[in-house]
Order: C-alpha cells, then sequence, then structure tokens
C-alpha cells in the first residue's frame, strides 16, 4: 500500500459559511463553547468517536482526533456571508436555537462575526429578500469579489487555510442544463449572466478556483456538476455534497437497510414534517422544496434496489412532505408512516415520531465536515469526496459509481478513508 503524507495542520484555519442563519451560528457558537470547556460537542465524530486500529485482541481503539492529525477546534477562525447585515450574535437570536445562557458564553466572539456582503438573486430563493447583498455587471463580477473577499479575511485573519461551507438557504430546482457540463460553457455563462449559474455555483466557482475546499450542506446542485469536478480536477481540491442528513432521512437510511436485510417487504412510506425556521419558510415556496424533495426520496430506492427485490419492493409509495409551522421554529416535527409487510405478505405498520431540533442535528456535521475535508486536501485528496457520504442525503460520487445511503455502510467507508490516511490496516465491519 502506498503510504500516505499529510501536511501538517498549522496555523488558523478559516471556515467561512455561506449564509449565517439557524445551522451556521449553532455550528459557530457550539464550537466556540466546546473549545472553552464549557459544552460537549455531541454528535460530533471528529471530537468523541474512537476509531478501532489493528486486530481486535489488541484492544486498541484511540480518539479519532489523537490519531488523525486533524485540525484543533482551537485553530478556528469563522466568518460568512449573509443577505442581511447582522452579526452572528444577532441572527443566532433571531434563529432562537441557542438558550441566551448559552449565546452569553461566546457573545463577544460572535458579535465579531460580520457577514460579508452576499451574491443573491431572488430568483433562486423566492421567499427572501436581502439587503446586504453584492452588485456587479456580470456573474464573473460578482464571483471576484467572492475571491476578494476570501483574500482579504484569510489575510486580516491569518489564516493558513480557508473551507467554504454553504449553509445557506435552498435554491430553487434547477436541472443540469449545458452551462454546468463543462468548465468552459460554466466560465463563458458566469461572464454572460447566464440565467441557470446560481449565486451559489457563484461561491462555488470563487471557492474551488482558489484551491479551497467546498461543502455543499443544502441539495442545490452546486459543485454536483461536470464544470466543477473539471475545476476540482484542475486546482487539486477537494468538493462534497449534498444536503446534510440529520433528522428524517438519517433514520430512513437506518431503517431501510433493516427491511432489507430481513427480507421484510414495503407497500408505503409517507413522511411529513412541521417546521418553523426561516428554512422552514423557505421550503415552503414549491421552486425550494422540490429540491429539497428530489433530495429526499432518493435514498429508499437506492438502499431497497426494487430492480432486484420485485416482491418485496417492487411497488413502493413514497411520499415526503414539509410544512412550514411557525410556532415550532426550530424545532422540527417528523412523522414517518411506513406500511410493510412480512411472512405470506401480512401487512404491518411502523410509526415514527422524531421530535428532534434542526440546527442542533446539524452543527456537529458542519464541524466534521469542515476538519475532513480540510484534512483531505492537506492529504493530498481533490474532487469529490465520496467517503463523507455519511454527512449527506444526495451523496456526491463519481459519475461511475452508484450513491450508498445506508448509514453503517457510509460509517465504515469513512473510518477505513481515515484509517488509509494514517496508513494502518482497514476494517470491514463496525467497530
Ligand atoms: N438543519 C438541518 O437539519 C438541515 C439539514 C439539511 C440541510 N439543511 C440546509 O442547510 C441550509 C441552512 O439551514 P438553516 O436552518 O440555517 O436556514 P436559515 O434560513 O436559518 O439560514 C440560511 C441563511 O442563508 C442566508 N442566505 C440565503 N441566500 C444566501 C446567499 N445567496 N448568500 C448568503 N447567504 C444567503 C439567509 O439569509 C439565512 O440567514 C438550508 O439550505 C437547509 O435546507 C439543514
Amino acid at each position: 500500500m502506498e503510504k500516505v503524507h499529510v501536511k501538517e495542520a498549522k496555523g488558523k484555519l478559516g471556515v467561512l459559511t455561506v449564509g449565517i442563519g439557524a445551522v451556521a451560528t449553532t455550528f459557530m457558537a457550539g464550537t466556540l463553547i466546546a473549545r472553552k470547556g464549557m459544552g460537549v460537542p455531541v454528535g460530533s465524530i471528529t471530537q468523541l468517536a474512537t476509531m478501532r486500529l489493528g486486530k481486535r485482541e489488541e484492544n486498541r481503539f484511540p480518539k479519532i482526533k489523537d490519531v488523525v492529525p486533524l485540525a484543533d477546534m482551537e485553530d478556528i477562525v469563522f466568518g460568512g456571508w449573509d443577505i442581511f447585515e447582522d452579526d452572528a450574535y444577532e441572527a443566532a437570536k433571531h434563529a432562537e436555537v441557542l438558550k441566551d445562557e448559552d449565546l452569553n458564553k461566546v457573545k463577544d466572539e460572535l458579535v465579531a462575526i460580520k457577514p460579508m456582503k452576499a451574491v443573491f438573486d431572488q430568483q433562486f430563493v423566492k421567499r427572501l429578500h436581502g439587503t446586504w447583498v453584492k452588485s456587479g455587471k456580470t456573474k464573473w463580477e460578482l464571483m471576484e469579489q467572492v475571491k476578494e473577499d476570501i483574500e482579504d479575511f484569510k489575510k486580516k485573519n491569518n489564516c493558513d487555510r480557508i473551507i467554504v461551507i454553504w449553509c445557506g438557504s435552498t435554491e430553487v430546482f434547477t436541472p443540469m442544463s449545458e452551462v454546468h457540463k463543462s468548465l468552459a460553457a460554466f466560465e463563458k455563462g458566469l461572464r454572460e449572466n447566464h440565467k441557470d449559474l446560481a449565486p451559489s455555483n457563484i461561491y462555488a466557482y470563487a471557492a474551488v478556483s482558489m484551491g479551497i475546499p467546498y461543502i455543499n450542506g443544502a441539495p442545490n446542485l452546486t459543485v454536483d456538476i461536470p464544470a466543477m469536478w473539471e475545476l476540482a480536477a484542475k486546482t487539486s481540491t477537494p468538493i462534497c455534497g449534498k444536503d446534510f442528513k440529520t433528522g428524517q432521512t438519517m433514520l430512513k437510511t437506518v431503517l431501510a437497510p433493516m427491511f432489507k436485510t430481513r427480507m421484510l417487504g414495503l407497500n408505503g412510506w409517507f413522511s411529513t414534517n412541521i417546521l418553523g425556521n426561516r428554512d422552514g419558510e423557505v421550503l415552503d415556496d414549491p421552486g425550494s422544496f422540490k429540491t429539497k424533495e428530489e433530495s429526499k426520496l432518493s435514498v429508499i430506492g437506492n438502499i431497497l434496489q426494487p430492480e432486484l427485490y420485485k416482491e418485496l419492493y417492487g411497488e413502493v409509495y413514497h411520499k415526503v412532505r414539509i410544512n412550514y409551522y411557525p410556532p415550532r421554529k426550530d424545532n422540527k416535527e417528523g412523522w414517518d408512516n411506513i406500511d410493510l409487510f412480512g411472512w405470506l405478505g401480512y401487512p404491518m405498520q411502523i410509526k415514527v415520531d422524531f421530535l428532534c431540533r434542526d440546527s442542533i442535528l446539524a452543527a456537529p456535521l458542519c464541524l466534521d465536515l469542515v476538519l475532513f475535508t480540510d484534512l483531505a486536501k492537506r492529504a493530498g485528496m481533490s474532487g469529490i469526496q465520496d467517503w463523507l457520504s455519511f454527512y449527506f442525503k444526495s451523496p456526491m460520487h463519481e459519475p461511475a459509481k452508484i450513491a450508498e445511503h445506508d448509514l453503517f455502510i457510509q460509517y465504515v467507508k469513512l473510518k477505513n478513508t481515515l484509517r488509509k490516511i494514517i496508513n494502518e490496516e482497514t476494517v470491514d465491519f463496525i467497530d
């Protein structure tokens, strides 16, 4: 096996979030609180999980962060863009995810995180009216401004490396078209203001062209297009996405493999959610919901392989709904009704009622993704990081490969990639 060399994680790691809303501020505040030792980063693999090394009888289960050369939380410097001028403290207050008693632990640090002006186009997020936005004649010009923002931030904060993570609103569904299919067409599209190039495309191009890893937390196409794969290859940059896998879809990718391994059949799966935060408001728009729906629907078919198991999964009715219901704020409630069948086709039902907290589930994913993509970059890995599929509803993958949705298969892949990076033997089951 060829030895992997990882560059040392020295200096500051700038983390720029596109969008400073509920998820981003919960991620920022939680990281700042955890590194002061005033809270536990629950849900974070990089901070809490162990990893078996060597044979079982060697009994070696070190913490991942003790054996994998990850950047330290201490070295993270936060910044970002938003279409509103609120600093991260005000935005966190508005999001109403964390209590004042928690926000106050890191108030000064959050107040100091002032958003840079955003690239915004209301065509792509119909429900929001941005007031803190850049202007430029062409999309290319806006992209150049984002690059300047990144350079300035890096210099001002004396950062060694930068990561960009999309925590912005879900954009309207845009099917892949010619402009996304090659780098040349994409660049021409930026210069000619092509209508299919969304703000997320502009941020992504700016970052990836500078060799800066880009993580896509929403279901927008963004870096999941041939033009961006080409650019990532050219600049040796890791990219990953799409759409954080947090609540209902995480449950689906645990339950569906259970049905399949036991050869239990499925007639239908009805999923509905009520959600009252700004994300819920944005997803109330049919265009933005369509992007989310595509992302949520794909998992069951992929796991159950109806083409191989016609009598079990040949006719599954799968429906997903998201309803905006302001009283619940960030505390989403997701119901699943699953109609399954057993021996001789006898019907059964499972009901799941997950009273979750959206941003509380998403924040640790942001931290892990930032640290892992930074690791990937220092390890010389580039292009689509499918080993990070664990974190996404619609994991990006090479065109010739098939996405893996099963949470535990994804987990094995994640850990084995870490083992390879530190030149250890891989293990083909969960430890
Ligand atoms: N929380 C979860 O469990 C979860 C799971 C999967 C995906 N997501 C996705 O993560 C994203 C963030 O979710 P959230 O709950 O923080 O939403 P939010 O509405 O609280 O925050 C999004 C922020 O992005 C800003 N924004 C919109 N367009 C922008 C642009 N072009 N440039 C810069 N800023 C822009 C908005 O002003 C807002 O402050 C959403 O796309 C959501 O669908 C969240």
